[in-house]
């Protein structure tokens, strides 16, 4: 590196600060649960993703530790080499059978991440069609699936957020190929539930794919917590599910799930599965675990209680100047405008005892920067009067 690109590097991070746009990260010192240690304070939690209270669940924990005693640390190898073990086979079986009520003859396969997972499915779709698939992506996508249609190097046409006019339109004017429809299943920005059961309508009419990202639908809807294709009674074989295993499930990583034939042309195909060392055979150890206490009556009842607590920080009172957004979902999105505003109002909450983290462009449109307050099953209701006592304690007219 020139000592010209230490002095561009030099510039861009001060730009980015001026803009209030620098992100930087907190070290925390104990696990993932409401109450934290960050940076030597003690602050009460909004942050995470661990919907259910799982990351941290005592049987989880355990189970962890026994993966790593029974299976060891590492898997060695990717999965196509040697680091595929009965345990990943077990979980991948558990995955496609919670699946196969949506998706006829559905298979699993485990990634290791979300991105990873996103990333693997869309350059295998566009490998089947080459030159020949086209994507239709909503314009909330979380940037994975960006990223993977992108890499995939397809034509993408991107319809306004939930627009279902706009995207029948984009559609019809397509003409033939592969047509896939990607959306989010619960917009991780905005907490909003996409209409899948309409945009499956649209895909079955036009026959195209509908790939649902349901990063932060699985484990939090559905009776058994299967995510939207459950909450929603949805059952096709053109649908292409993902859902994630480190938000809601508590541990890590990620599935596919689809038609048994599609999932044969991943195991060939999808190179972020096929081109990385499989995941510690530990944590789909410690997924199996996770996975029972999800669909068990105790998974059943942490979501009830999810579901309180998003009742009641839908009565807490906010500042005028704070829209909330319309969400039914553990993500409570709060937009306070600009960066320098918002930045203000996370410290001022910090000061107060609560952690809640600023969300800026790119993920984000300019001027909608938000505090994303997420819920957790691990929360009580008393730590709902303390965000309300520390809202009210800020001296906005509220
Ligand atoms: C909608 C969505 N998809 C995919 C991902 C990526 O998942 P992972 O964190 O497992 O990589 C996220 C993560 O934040 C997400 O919000």
């Amino acid at each position: 590196m020139s000592f010209q690109d230490l002095d561009r590097l030099s510039l861009k991070i001060s730009q980015l600060n001026e803009q209030g746009l620098l992100r930087q990260r907190r070290m925390t010192e104990s696990p993932c649960q409401p109450q934290v240690r960050v940076n030597g304070q003690t602050l009460l939690a909004f942050n995470s993703n661990d919907y259910l209270g799982l990351a941290a669940h005592p049987l989880v924990v355990a189970a962890l530790r026994e993966g790593a005693t029974i299976h060891g640390a590492g898997s060695g190898a990717s999965h196509l080499i040697s680091g595929h073990s009965q345990v990943h086979d077990a979980l991948e079986a558990v995955l496609g059978n919670m699946m196969a009520a949506h998706i006829p003859a559905a298979q699993a396969l485990y990634f290791s991440s979300g991105y990873m997972a996103n990333l693997g499915v869309l350059s295998a779709l566009a490998d089947l069609s080459k030159g020949d698939i086209t994507f239709f992506s909503d314009a909330l996508n979380h940037a994975s699936l960006i990223d993977g249609i992108r890499l995939a190097r397809a034509p993408c046409h991107v319809y306004a957020h939930s627009d279902l006019q706009h995207l029948t339109e984009l559609l019809r004017d397509c003409g033939t190929g592969t047509k896939v429809v990607v959306s989010d299943g619960v917009f991780s920005m905005d907490g909003d539930i996409a209409l899948a059961k309409e945009l499956l309508r649209i895909c079955e009419q036009q026959g195209a794919w509908l790939l649902i990202d349901d990063a932060h639908g699985f484990g939090v809807l559905g009776d058994t917590g299967a995510g939207l294709l459950q909450h929603v009674g949805m059952r096709s074989e053109q649908i292409i599910y993902m859902g994630t295993l480190g938000k809601a499930a508590g541990v890590a990583g990620a599935f596919v799930a689809a038609h048994a034939l599609f999932m044969d042309w991943m195991v060939q195909r999808a190179r972020p599965y096929i081109y990385t060392t499989a995941a510690p055979a530990a944590l789909a150890h410690a997924l199996l675990t996770s996975l029972q206490i999800m669909a068990s009556d105790e998974g059943r009842q942490r979501r009830a209680h999810l579901t309180e607590l998003i009742r009641a920080f839908s009565l807490l009172p906010m500042p005028q100047t704070w829209q909330k957004m319309h969400s039914t979902t553990a993500i409570q999105p709060l937009v306070v405008g600009s960066n320098a505003a918002v930045l203000k109002a996370s410290a001022d909450l910090q000061a107060h005892g609560i952690w809640v983290s600023a969300i800026r462009a790119p993920t984000v449109p300019d001027n909608t920067a938000r505090l994303r307050f997420t819920l957790s099953a691990a929360h009580t209701l008393a730590d709902l009067e303390q965000l309300k006592k520390a809202l009210l304690a800020l001296h906005m007219p509220c």
